[in-house]
């Protein structure tokens, strides 16, 4: 870690003394407009701006209301269940904002990332504060790392090096060995990075898939940046050690040949965003809220403008792969949704149907459904026998969506009981939401209530240690307006049985993905083949199946459409440009009697694959030769269902 600021301090003040600008005295100005910085120039910047504790309250303020009166797994975080296979370690938020709230920080930005870190804690993607000032820069490690298993040892490997930030990265650096990070067995060092630093599941092998790079089977799935190699947000330490061997010129890697072991020390480097000279510019485009002039009036409207940017992810400057993002929404994801493969001789039998992404925009709808129906006859016309259901990396969208997919196949989609927290700034919420017959908040069903009643008419389960945190009634989420804007062509499976298809995932198949994988799994007896992860354990194949999320950007929008925005308890927007996400509807696995045990919620189970593949030398660059090695094992049966 660079002592925060001292080299750079004396460096400044021979500058000043000698230049006399004030551009000096501004470490955002002094990186404005190159392509690249170093991680201490970048850190100057970014530190510069000063913790303030008024921005903090208010922060702290819209962070405890929401997990208090709307993150649905408030309570159980705090006190988890033991469920083995996951790591779940017990974080209670209301505490944690407590501390952070009483630490006098260096920085605006670690204050921010304080609270960051806390919701990344609870292990569920869904919920996650985005502060966007400081999301702005991307940090690369010029070495990229993947896994492989070679010679039935899993070993990090060197995936591919990037010199266009760092020209010192050299080119015959890929494909060797890592042996050693920081001193530390590599392999180890990895694990343990994924297990403290990654918060996207409960399951540390989808963690520690999520940090290697897989740059062949990238989908384009950008979830914040938290590779061990990619971040939106400035990394720990300034640089890395790595120890690495390499395979004697003339040898394949597999050989095990190697010349003599060696160290580099490889920087972190920042590409800078575009836009700003200044720290003040900085401050303007990227960090202060359009809302925050308003906060202190008694009657509150929100910046819908700038809502809707920041719902829609236009809020970065770069882009996931450093360009400048211009308009682009970073975000939000349009297409291709899913693609429908044919593999080469010997497995022309088996076929792959490849889903990206659920989020399928509305006016792509019909498109989807068609595609999907026609994608289906197609595989039967060519004699397809066995499916690969490739879920990898595919970060969820549209129950609906999901549901849709499952009905083509099996004709109906079973029900998964879920419920929402309650409160009473909810109840107003909904309430109003079915007088006014508006927003999402009008699309729950209760098999026997009427109107809000779902909601109103609470039921009482223990969660963690608290022994009655009301819910509404069990409801279901009604697909009827999904499927009214499109008109399906009459399609019925007939041709392939669950054993006939393989759901394939690297564990970041989430929310909703998850959701359809394990009702394919647990409900229609769909197996499924784990890729990648850590030898020797089991892995699950879906991450942070909770049900539903919501982010306070959309929240809002939903306030100001109900009139609501001047309720006492609505959480006001964040002081500074941020975004907050958390889940609001927890999903149970099918029960043969519903009681609301935290056990039976999704989210807290472990559903473990039936098998399981690693990327290895042959197929880690080439996605068609792992879906090869994939049919392989499907025609031979060696994936059967596994009894849970
Ligand atoms: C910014 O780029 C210019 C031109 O390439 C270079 O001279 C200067 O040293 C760079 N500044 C920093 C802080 O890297
Ligand atoms: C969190 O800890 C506080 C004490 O600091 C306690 O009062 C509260 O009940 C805990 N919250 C939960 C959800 O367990
Ligand atoms: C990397 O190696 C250098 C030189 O041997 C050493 O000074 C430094 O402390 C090491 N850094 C880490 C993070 O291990
Ligand atoms: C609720 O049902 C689950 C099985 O679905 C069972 O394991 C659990 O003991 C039940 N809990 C209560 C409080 O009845």
């Amino acid at each position: 870690m660079l002592p925060s600021g001292h080299s750079l301090f004396g460096s400044l003040t021979l500058a000043t003394l000698l230049v006399g600008s004030a551009l000096a005295l501004d470490p955002c100005a002094k990186i404005a407009g190159n392509a690249t910085a170093s991680f201490g120039d970048a850190m100057a910047c970014l530190d510069y701006f000063k913790y303030d504790k008024e921005i903090a309250r208010q922060t702290v303020d819209t962070v405890r209301k929401i997990t208090n009166e709307l993150y649905v797994f408030n309570e159980v975080a705090a006190l988890p269940p033991k469920v083995e296979g996951l790591s779940l370690s017990a974080v209670n938020i209301t505490y944690g904002l407590d501390l952070i709230i009483q630490q006098d920080w260096k920085s605006d930005r670690e204050f921010q990332e304080a609270i960051a870190l806390l919701l990344d804690k609870v292990q569920d993607a869904h919920l996650s504060y985005s502060p966007f000032c400081y999301r702005q820069f991307i940090f690369w490690q010029p070495i990229q790392l993947n896994s492989l298993l070679r010679n039935k040892r899993l070993i990090t490997n060197v995936a591919y090096v990037k010199n266009d930030v760092w020209p010192e990265a050299k080119e015959e650096w890929v494909g060797c060995e890592v042996t050693e990070i920081d001193g530390s067995e590599a392999m180890e060092m990895i694990v343990n990075y994924a297990v403290n630093n990654n918060g996207e599941s409960k399951d540390v092998n989808t963690c520690f898939n999520n940090i290697m790079n897989t740059k062949s089977y990238f989908h384009g799935w950008d979830d914040g940046a938290d590779d061990l190699g990619y971040h939106r947000f400035l990394p720990a330490q300034e640089f890395h050690n790595y120890t690495m061997r390499c395979a004697k010129k003339g040898t394949l890697p597999v050989q095990e040949d190697y010349d003599a072991p060696f160290t580099v020390q490889v920087p972190w480097i920042a590409q800078v965003p575009p836009n700003f000279n200044t720290a003040d510019d900085y401050w303007s485009n990227f960090c202060q809220s359009a809302h925050r002039n308003d906060m202190s009036k008694r009657n509150i409207h929100y910046d819908l403008h700038e809502l809707k940017n920041i719902y829609e992810g236009q809020v970065f400057a770069l882009d996931s792969e450093g360009r400048s993002a211009a308009q682009n929404a970073v975000g939000s994801s349009k297409g291709p949704y899913i693609e429908f493969i044919h593999l080469d001789s010997p497995n022309e039998k088996v076929a792959v149907i490849d889903i990206q992404s659920f989020s399928i925009a509305s006016e792509d709808r019909q498109t989807f459904a068609d595609e999907f129906i026609q994608g289906l006859q197609d595989f039967e016309e060519k004699g397809v026998e066995k499916i690969i259901l490739d879920l990898s990396s595919n970060g969820g969208g549209d129950a609906c969506a999901g549901e849709f997919l499952i009905s083509t196949f099996f004709d109906s989609t079973p029900d998964y009981p879920s419920d929402i927290k309650h409160s009473p700034f909810l109840e107003r919420v909904v309430k109003t939401a079915y007088e006014q017959e508006q927003t999402k908040w009008f699309d729950y069903r209760a098999s026997g209530f009427t109107g809000s009643s779902w909601f109103t008419e609470t039921k009482e389960y223990a969660r963690g240690q608290e022994p009655a945190v009301k819910f509404s009634q069990p409801v279901t989420l009604s697909c009827g307006s999904w499927s009214d804007t499109i008109s399906t062509k009459k399609y019925k499976n007939t041709k392939w049985k669950s054993s006939d298809i393989l759901i394939l995932s690297d564990g970041r198949c989430g929310s909703t993905c998850a959701i359809v994988a394990s009702r394919l799994r647990l409900s229609h007896q769909v197996p499924a083949m784990g890729l990648g992860g850590i030898r020797g354990n089991r892995m699950q194949f879906a991450s942070f199946p909770g049900g539903e999320s919501d982010r306070l950007s959309s929240f809002l929008m939903d306030l100001e459409i109900l009139g609501l925005a001047n309720d006492p308890d609505a959480p006001s927007p964040f002081p500074e440009r941020a975004d907050m996400g958390w889940t609001f509807r927890e999903v149970y696995k099918p029960t043969e009697k519903f009681n609301g045990s935290e056990t039976d919620l999704l989210e807290y189970s472990a559903i473990n694959a039936d098998c399981r593949m690693h990327f290895d030398d042959n197929n880690a660059d080439d996605i068609k030769k792992l879906w090869a090695d994939v049919a392989k094992v499907i025609l031979a049966g060696q994936c059967p269902l596994i009894e849970q």
